[in-house]
């Protein structure tokens, strides 16, 4: 396989789309069946690259697992080793997630330092502050680039506030909250839906968990209990956005299946103001292209504002739109690789240096004292009339945001890294074919 997509662009997209479940749910929820005793199923699993390398990594640990047509069977009782190894933990960003069922199995945990999406220095230091909280000594040697984590005997509940909120560091809490003694509250949690899907499958088995905004109160239980019927996770909400823009920046016509307004206001409301066609249709939302397009600028935020992973596909839509329209991404420190690869095709970007009534103690990263806020903002001058080129995948989303370039541009495109898009994205040139698009896979 050469790991590439051939695309030849300039048409409009139109059709229907099924949503797959969400990458975020289901990486969390294969984790957290760790924490039972008895086999645990779930239902609408995406078959995607991000879930085979967790599903592998769980297996060297020994755990059985069976996945076929998006239906996912885990066996704890299978768990036998607390020592996660550098090459599976490496390929999967949620590795550090194993801390709380490890812990709680075997009262330690050996994990290698994260891998994952190149999006920012994404350290861990929040979630660690938060292991102490509970009890658990962590320590990390640079020489391995290892940690380990040890408690000295059954996890008592904590109140732990993050200073910042974090999606995954809040999922870890919970997982390790679930099983401790005692009333945990974890407050500054983050409000993802992805985390509230984790939630209810975790009450559905007997946890006690109560989300009231941004604090979450967990009463431990001592045991928790499948449901006889297995957990179906919820749709992709970022998918969703993903296949609403490809509509619109190709003039095409998308219904996407799987999706409600409220879940993605932040984007619709942006799509309204940009002058996208909408149409609400319960379960379902449509994306056409109506009028040309004007320019609207966004500023990254944490759930339920418009989320750092639309930023990049909504990027290419504003190359489309008639003005200058601004991006500032305020949650990861380096997500504007996407840039250099947009200008092959004739995108304009200019990087520039945000508004100074912005605070940088309100970006969601640790801001280092010498930053230079200019690589957190662009400019993006259009409309451009985009050519064809080849492009390289940096990232997740980046891949699917030069994507939607290629399908948007004129001409035979080169997408080299296709298999980083797959991390994320289940079938996604099947989607894009059924929806007219000229893509194949080499
Ligand atoms: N951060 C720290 N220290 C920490 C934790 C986070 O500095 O201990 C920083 C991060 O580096 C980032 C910011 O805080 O700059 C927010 O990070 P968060 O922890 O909320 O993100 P995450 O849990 O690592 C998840 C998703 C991301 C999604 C973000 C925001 C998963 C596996 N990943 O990441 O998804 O963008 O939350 O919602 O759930 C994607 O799907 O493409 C993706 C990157």
């Amino acid at each position: 396989m050469e790991d590439v997509f051939i695309v030849r662009g300039g048409k409009p997209l139109k059709g229907e789309v099924q949503l797959s479940g969400a990458k975020n749910v289901a990486l969390k929820v294969a984790i957290a069946a760790l924490l039972f005793k008895e086999p645990v199923a779930f239902e609408n699993i995406p078959a995607i690259k991000d879930v085979e390398e967790l599903l592998h990594l769980m297996r060297s640990l020994g755990v059985a697992t069976t996945f076929e047509h998006n239906k996912l069977t885990i066996d704890p009782s299978t768990l036998v080793h607390h020592h996660v190894d550098l090459l599976h933990g490496s390929k999967t960003r949620v590795s550090f997630l194993l801390f709380a069922p490890l812990l709680h199995k075997f009262g330690k945990s050996v994990i290698p330092n994260p891998g994952g999406c190149r999006i920012g220095a994404r350290p861990i230091d929040r979630h660690i502050q938060m292991l102490e909280s509970f009890g658990v000594e962590v320590k990390y040697d640079s020489n391995t680039g290892y940690y380990s984590a040890t408690k000295a005997d059954k996890l008592k509940a904590a109140t732990f506030t993050f200073e910042k909120p974090t999606h995954t560091g809040t999922e870890l809490a919970i997982m390790l909250a679930v099983l401790a003694q005692g009333v945990s509250i974890i407050k500054n949690a983050a409000l993802e839906p992805e985390v509230d899907d984790l939630i209810s499958f975790l009450n559905q088995a007997g946890a006690r968990i109560v989300r009231n905004g941004s604090e979450i109160t967990i009463e431990g239980v001592t045991r928790l209990v499948p449901s006889v019927n297995s957990y179906a996770i919820m749709y992709d909400q970022n998918e969703a956005v993903t296949y609403g823009v490809f509509a619109l920046a190709t003039r095409g016509d998308i219904t996407v299946h799987g999706v409600k307004r409220g879940d993605i206001t932040a984007f619709v409301d942006k799509v309204l103001e940009a002058g996208g066609g909408f149409e609400d249709l319960g379960e379902s939302l449509r994306f056409f292209y109506e009028k040309p397009l004007t320019a609207v600028d966004i500023q990254t935020a944490v759930y339920p504002g418009f989320k750092t992973d639309w930023q990049s596909p909504w990027a290419v839509l504003m190359t489309q739109a008639q003005g200058t329209s601004i991006i500032h991404e305020t949650v990861f420190e380096d997500r504007f690789g996407y840039v250099a690869e947009l200008e092959k095709l004739g995108c304009r970007f200019e990087f520039f240096s945000p508004d100074s009534t912005f605070s940088r103690t309100s970006y969601q990263f640790n801001v280092p004292a010498h930053f230079d806020t200019k690589r957190q903002a662009i400019k993006i001058h259009g409309p451009s009339k985009l050519h064809n080129g080849v492009m390289q995948v940096r990232d997740l989303r980046a891949g699917a945001t030069v994507l939607i370039a290629a399908c948007t541009a004129q001409g035979e495109s080169i997408i080299n890294g296709a298999s980083i898009i797959d991390r994320g994205y289940e079938h996604i040139e099947v989607k894009l074919q059924h929806v007219g698009a000229d893509i194949a896979r080499l």
